[in-house]
């Protein structure tokens, strides 16, 4: 199949996908690109007879004056919100583009327009691929002059238009720490609604994608237009609707009043700001972007995620040889694959007040370093990991007191501290050399398998580029630290869920979702999660009950379904596991690896919303079904009698591995399986059923 189809009469470019077509037409007389069509196949020639919305002309301003074009720059009469705003050596503002070439090879489609007058050009780059429907795009631009530089006040890497409806809502997630992943569902207002990080960081209180619909789509049915932003630094994205019915998605790098500096010769490539149409609802969506990381984001798609073992919350800074010791040994026990130590094995972080930034593990706690630890750890049949968090530093540190001019800081202004501590300058290349070296030596003076990466405070006092900088240098060493070790496996954190977005996983394994384990709100969590993110990146700890924070006392069978729902960890205090717990915690986690697979690599259906108290998720891969299904309380949830299932062959017979018992497809997909939660509370159940 051709990807990129051009018609006949050369007026129209349709960018085929697996299931849907992106069309545009290219405005030479006016120098844009016009949106013609984003939805069901169409070829190219089908596409050459749409008339580009609201514009009867090809050479016609209309249409361009509310936005209607893949890359609305700021200039001549357009009114609507940029993609592209600049400000030239000579003192001048706007542009003025015209078209230079167009290039296509293998799904990626580019088209190069210059300004007229100044030294600019803006390259917008396409790229669809046979086997997704997300299309990825970015912009270039480059300074073609020799002198002075220029200024870009707003660089977006792409504008997504959508096609008229009557109406349109718009589907997000807020949060907090804690609380990630709080899905809305509203409507669109006739506005500008922004959605940003302003943090340096991708942020706990939103994350940068969207979903749009007509306020019709369900789960499992309407059409769904949606962006994702691949960038871990500071970000804006813009939902715009007009007053003429028009709506598009406006999406980049930055930080509101820090423009970015382009010098002669220079280019600035902007981060990916992903698009997907899908005509299943919000449930298709989600399993279209978790596809699309497997196939083509996530590092190591094809692997799958050991149990781990994490000590924070049983040990929070008491960190010791002979208790990770013993606690390494209780997990291996139970049939643990990954020994994570947390925070505390270094320097003088004996509390969250000093040694961040001194990265020699602590004489005192580790008299003969943490090989003799990660040694025993491997003989125990476990993986090892440690949790590093290389972009911080106490101001109680060796590191500070030699490198003050290290962090983030405006001259004269405070140094504000957040959790005790300062953000180092990641976008300098000294700091990115040191980081690299001490990752470097730590790895493989260990013998590590796994970093637990870590990053607890957003910026302040940042100047210029580091709002995005920041970003991109940690980028760097990440992936030099990968290129040295590729063994090396890495999970994302900020204070839980604070840096999951499509950049980051490009170069991470897994993501630690949230610092609140209490499995009742994790419902939650993971449901605004799994909205764009891949189960399979999805951490989640079994933890002790009362839980150390909610203090909500949830029995182990319905804290294991939560957790075994994503990349199952443990992380309580397992010398408090009563036998019988122990017990119950090695079963489950047999259970789990056995059905990891489904739940990681299958495809996710989301069957009743954590909001209704009995919420139930299916997984379904290849021959192998996984239901959970919970009941929160059991006074006022309505009763759960049967869940009629997705993805499954009508035509055939499932069996339950546990029951042994028959079900046609037809029967689960229709009146629907009929489950067997226990009495109570916090009752839960999983189903394993295999097509025969
Ligand atoms: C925040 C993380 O989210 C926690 O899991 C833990 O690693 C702490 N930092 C350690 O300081």
């Amino acid at each position: 199949m051709t990807l990129v189809e051009l018609s006949a009469d050369l007026t129209t470019v349709a960018l085929h996908t697996a299931a849907t077509t992106y069309a545009i037409r290219i405005d030479r007389a006016l120098g844009t690109v016009r949106p013609i069509h984003w939805g069901p196949r169409l070829t190219a020639d089908a596409a050459a007879t749409v008339p580009a919305w609201s514009a009867p002309r090809a050479d016609s301003w209309e249409g361009l004056l509310d936005g209607a074009e893949d890359y609305p720059v700021d200039g001549g009469p357009r009114f609507g919100v940029p993609a592209l705003a600049a400000e030239f050596p000579d003192g001048t503002a706007g542009l003025e583009l015209t078209f230079v070439k167009q290039r296509s090879t293998d799904g990626e489609f580019v088209v190069v327009l210059a300004d007229s007058h100044q030294p600019l050009t803006v390259e917008l780059h396409y790229r669809v691929r046979a086997d997704t429907d997300v299309i990825e795009r970015w912009t270039v631009l480059r300074h073609t002059g020799e002198s002075g530089t220029i200024v870009l006040h707003r660089h977006d890497s792409a504008a997504w238009c959508l096609p008229m409806r009557d109406d349109f809502r718009i589907s997000h997630v807020t949060g907090a720490w804690s609380a990630e992943g709080r899905l809305h569902r509203d409507a669109l207002p006739v506005a500008d609604t922004v959605l940003a990080s302003r943090r340096g960081v991708t942020g706990h209180h939103a994350n940068p994608w969207v979903m749009i619909d007509d306020g019709a789509a369900g789960e499992e049915h309407g059409e769904v237009w949606s962006a994702a932003l691949a960038f871990s630094g500071s970000w804006r994205i813009t939902a715009t609707r007009t007053g003429t019915g028009r709506c598009a998605i406006l999406g980049g790098a930055g930080r509101d009043g820090v423009p970015a500096r382009l010098e002669p010769g220079a280019e600035l490539v902007t981060p990916v700001f992903a698009g997907l149409y899908s005509a299943g609802g919000f449930g298709s969506a989600s399993r279209a972007w978790h596809d699309y990381q497997r196939r083509h984001v996530l590092p190591h798609p094809g692997e799958l995620r050991p149990v781990l073992y994490n000590s924070w919350e049983a040990t929070t800074f008491d960190v010791t040889e002979d208790g990770q010791l013993a606690l390494a040994k209780a997990a291996a026990a139970l049939g643990v694959e990954l020994f994570v130590v947390d925070d505390g094995w270094f320097g003088a972080r004996t509390s969250d007040r000093a040694g961040l930034g001194d990265w020699a593990p602590n004489p005192a706690r580790f008299p003969h370093g943490l090989r003799p630890l990660a040694d025993e750890v491997h003989r125990l049949g476990m993986a090892f990991g440690l949790w590093v968090e290389p972009e911080m530093t106490n101001p109680d540190s060796d590191l500070y007191r030699a490198h003050p001019e290290w962090v983030l800081h405006v001259p004269r202004h405070r140094r504000t501290e957040l959790r005790n501590q300062l953000a180092l300058d990641f976008s300098r290349p000294d700091v990115q050399q040191w980081a690299f070296g001490w990752l470097d030596a730590l790895v493989r003076q260990t013998g590590l398998d796994f970093l637990k990466w870590d990053f607890n405070r957003p910026f302040t006092e940042a100047r210029g580029t580091a709002w995005t900088g920041h970003a991109l240098g940690t980028y760097a060493v990440l992936d030099r630290l990968r290129a040295a070790h590729p063994g090396l496996r890495i999970e994302s954190c900020a204070s839980g869920g604070g840096r999951v977005d499509l950049g980051i996983l490009a170069r991470t394994d897994q993501v630690w979702v949230s610092d609140n384990t209490d499995a009742v709100d994790r419902l939650g969590i993971q449901d605004g999660y799994s909205q764009v993110y891949a189960p399979a990146t999805m951490v989640a700890w079994v933890t002790d009950s009362p839980n150390p924070l909610t203090r909500r006392e949830v029995p182990l069978r319905f804290r294991f379904h939560v957790a075994m729902a994503g990349v199952l960890g443990l992380g309580g205090d397992l010398a408090a596991w009563r036998p019988d717990e122990l017990d119950e915690a090695a079963a489950l986690i047999a259970v789990y690896r056995d059905i990891r697979p489904v739940v990681q690599h299958g495809a996710l259906f989301r069957l009743r919303p954590p909001e209704t108290g009995t919420p139930a998720v299916q997984y379904v891969h290849e021959d192998r079904v996984a239901v959970f299904a919970w009941r929160v309380g059991a006074d006022f949830a309505p009763a759960l009698g049967r869940l009629p299932l997705h993805g499954l062959d009508p035509a055939a017979n499932y069996r339950d591995d546990d029951s042994g018992q028959v079900h046609p497809g037809a029967v689960l997909t229709g009146p629907g399986l009929a489950l067997r939660l226990p009495e109570g509370s916090y009752a839960s159940q999983l189903i394993r059923l295999r097509r025969i």
